[in-house]
């Protein structure tokens, strides 16, 4: 039973497999958070809440004077609102009518509902009515009427439980929301390590563990998107923790625009989380009778450490946020040819590229940017999504058929919701652009926004897309944004409404994906936002996978890779190989090294295959028989990080396949040293009692017959999964600098 009810002394307890959460309406309405963590009863945590008289943390009113224990500002609180006594960061700040800013809210009522509950306009978790099951709390404020009901959906199975606030004006006068938090949570302790992904463009998601410390910390974005700069993802775990031990949270925003996600450990070191929409480029009105949903964020739990909590995400977002034909489907190898001609090319130089990317073996080939318009750089063209013919030498249509007719499929590069001032859009409606009336616009890579938060803008990209889809033999689309947002401001939105644009601009958005979608079911749409600065649970409802960042060296890769895969599946990080020395970084590193990084991801190419040697092309039609062998594995199995690209020399990770009979373990060497200390893979996912041969991947041991696997190992010998858990192998020495190996554990007996 995923939910416990105990209506008498009104405790709310939620169970997942491995997991407890808990609340409870105490005696005056106010809703508490009694519990979250390791499964547990269905007792009432409440009772063991702590209360005592703290100087300077009032009492409410309707407790007289007859009790100075309880306190707003030290419960544990389930959604905590601004100005009435709860003096830490809150969940909910309002502005009334009369201008004060106070709200309080208190329970009224609750509801169970069958199955998991949807969002109107706004991506969310989706499972099967016997997967999951939702419980609705109402809270309302009793001085303006405003109802604000919290939904909890409980996926048993996946120790998930996702959250997500609707708030209605229930009053008489209008309410203006200042800050609305989707989530509030609260620990009434404090011993928190606090993990979280920051970047910059071209260096995404690299991970940051801190201890909490008394005070407020935060990561969040006011950029429009949800930004390279931090990602929307945040673990908290107990001091100590690791990949296989110890107790974490996991909470990943659902969210593609701008977000804020605060903690404050108090002075009774109460520990205080928040996560929701940014609240300095947010204020929206909600008249009498109307409704604003805030967008859902995915919480689980693990008390065996990160790996387990990461397995969860990946669950999660790869069979119930990922939809449609794609979700399960092997994505197709492709060749991009952005890094191998930039804006330089003609319809004849793509359709050799493709001919020749057709004879080592890949499927796809994907036309990226400069193909529409006068974008012979970067400074004009985007909005004119008319194909330049004298570029390609032909129509878009004869050039996609030519290539379809060499045995390829066609994908194509768009920025729809990017306008650049040289442009026939821009000369025709410069009112579409986001700028604010009397003022200069920033400009960003040359080019301006288009407000997506205005019907006639999102029913024209509509339009236009949909036109230029439909006639072309295409099955990929690459849907980039190349900047992020400033200057918010909409000409159809009231002064009063104007706080209102970003959260517009991102159900604009969603919206549009949502009917593109539906259109072309068929598409496999890919995100992008010069790499990874819209790299979220939302994006991913539209898009099954998104470009991880547009550093494609493969060892930096192994940070960026690594710190998306705490919260991201493989099946969703974009990952291609590109030529040496590397266009971002000028670093050489192995093909082999680059193939096994790419396959870490979606897999594909981006280089000039015609500078390729026979040896090399030789070398990724291999590649790319490996990667055909392993897909399977590499997009539905349990993924392990086994050593960091942070620490030692060596980044180690796994893929197992669910039942543990079968794993493939890559190694890549990111730090050359002499007389290196032995990297040691200790084996997860196995069933101990099953025993299993390794295997260095074919072409490595061609490549390197001196290195054997593991030292003293010979390859018929056999070995148990609980010694390779337990005790692990050696990962051969590198040979070479940035050396990579592949190494596959099969089942091959009972012993
Ligand atoms: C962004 C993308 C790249 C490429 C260029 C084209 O930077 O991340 O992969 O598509 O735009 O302009």
């Amino acid at each position: 039973m995923a939910m416990m009810i105990d209506t008498l002394h009104r405790v709310f307890t939620l169970q997942t497999k491995h997991s407890t959460y808990q609340m409870k309406a105490d005696e005056l309405g106010v809703l508490l958070h009694t519990y979250y963590g390791e499964k547990t009863d269905h007792s009432d945590k409440g009772l063991l809440c702590y209360r005592s008289d703290r100087g300077f943390s009032g009492n409410p009113f309707e407790l007289g004077t007859s009790d100075r224990t309880y306190s707003l500002d030290s419960l544990p609180q389930e959604y905590s609102g601004f100005g009435t006594g709860d003096y830490r960061i809150t969940a909910l700040r309002v502005r009334n009518q009369d201008g004060s800013q106070a709200v309080d809210l208190r329970y009224t009522g609750h509801r169970v509902e069958k199955g998991k509950y949807g969002i109107p306009g706004l991506p969310a978790v989706y499972a099967e009515e016997t997967e999951a099951e939702t419980l609705v709390l109402c809270l309302r404020d009793a001085c303006s009427g405003l109802e604000v009901e919290l939904y909890y959906g409980i996926l048993e199975e996946l120790d998930t439980i996702t959250r997500a606030v609707k708030i209605t004006n229930r009053g008489n006068k209008a309410v203006f929301l200042e800050k609305a938090a989707s989530m509030n949570l609260d620990w009434e302790y404090g011993d928190f390590q606090w993990i979280s992904f920051y970047g910059r463009h071209s260096m995404e998601m690299h991970v940051q563990k801190t201890d909490v410390h008394h005070g407020i910390q935060s990561v969040g974005s006011v950029r429009g998107i949800s930004s390279h700069q931090y990602n929307p993802l945040l673990l908290l775990c107990e001091r100590g923790a690791n990949e296989t031990m110890g107790s974490c949270y996991g909470f990943s925003f659902v969210y593609s625009g701008e977000f804020l996600m605060e903690l404050e450990k108090d002075q009774l070191d109460r520990t205080r989380l928040l996560c929701g929409i940014h609240p300095d480029n947010f204020s929206w009105t909600l008249e009498e009778g109307e409704t604003l949903w805030l967008p859902e964020v995915i919480m689980t739990y693990s008390d065996r450490g990160l790996g387990k909590l990461s397995g969860n995400f990946h669950r999660v977002i790869r069979e119930h946020i990922c939809r449609g034909k794609w979700r399960d489907k092997r994505r197709p190898i492709l060749i991009n040819n952005w890094e191998a001609t930039y804006f330089d090319f003609t319809g004849e130089r793509l359709i050799t590229i493709a001919r020749e990317a057709k004879k080592l073996g890949i499927e796809l080939f994907v036309m990226d940017d400069g193909w529409f318009g006068k974008r012979q750089d970067d400074n004009s063209g985007l909005g004119d999504w008319v194909p330049n013919e004298q570029k390609l030498d032909c129509t878009l249509q004869e050039l996609a058929g030519r290539i379809v007719a060499e045995g390829m499929e066609f994908g194509i590069w768009l920025e729809p919701e990017s306008i650049s001032v040289d442009s026939d859009l821009y000369r025709s409606h410069p009112e579409w652009a986001v700028e604010i009336p009397g003022r200069r616009p920033c400009l960003s890579r040359n080019q301006l926004v288009l407000d997506f938060s205005r019907r006639d803008v999102q029913a024209y990209i509509i339009e236009t897309i949909t036109e230029l889809l439909q006639g072309i033999p295409v099955t990929y689309v690459k849907w980039d944004f190349n900047r992020a947002i400033c200057d918010k401001f909409s000409g159809l939105l009231d002064s009063g409404r104007q706080g209102e644009f970003s959260h517009r601009y991102v159900l604009g958005l969603y919206s549009v994906l949502e009917t593109l979608i539906e259109n072309f079911p068929e598409i496999l749409f890919e995100g992008c936002c010069g790499g990874g600065g819209r790299f979220d649970a939302g994006i991913l409802y539209y898009m099954p996978q998104i470009w991880c960042s547009d550093t494609t060296d493969a060892i930096e890769r192994l940070g960026i890779q690594y710190g998306a895969s705490f919260g991201y599946p493989v099946s969703a990080m974009g990952s291609h190989v590109s030529t040496v020395p590397n266009h971002q970084t000028g670093r050489i590193t192995p093909l082999s090294t680059r193939g096994c990084v790419a396959m870490a991801g979606t897999f594909g190419y981006e280089l000039d295959i015609e500078q390729m040697t026979p040896e090399e092309k030789e070398e990724v039609r291999k590649q790319i028989a490996i990667f055909q062998t392993y897909a399977p594995l590499i997009q539905k199995g349990v993924y392990y990080r086994l050593s960091s690209p942070l620490e030692g020399t060596c980044t180690v990770w796994e893929i197992a396949d669910p039942d543990g009979r079968e794993a493939l373990v890559s190694a890549v060497y990111h730090h050359a040293e002499a007389n290196p200390v032995p990297v040691r893979a200790r084996v997860q996912g196995l069933r101990d009692e099953l025993y299993y041969r390794l295997r260095l991947h074919e072409d490595f041991a061609e490549k390197y017959p001196e290195r054997t696997l593991p030292y003293g190992f010979g390859p018929d010998e056999t070995i148990s999964g609980a010694a390779l858990r337990q005790y692990g192998f050696v990962v051969p020495d590198a040979a070479d600098g940035f050396q990579a190996w592949q190494i596959s554990v099969e089942v091959c007996g009972e012993g």
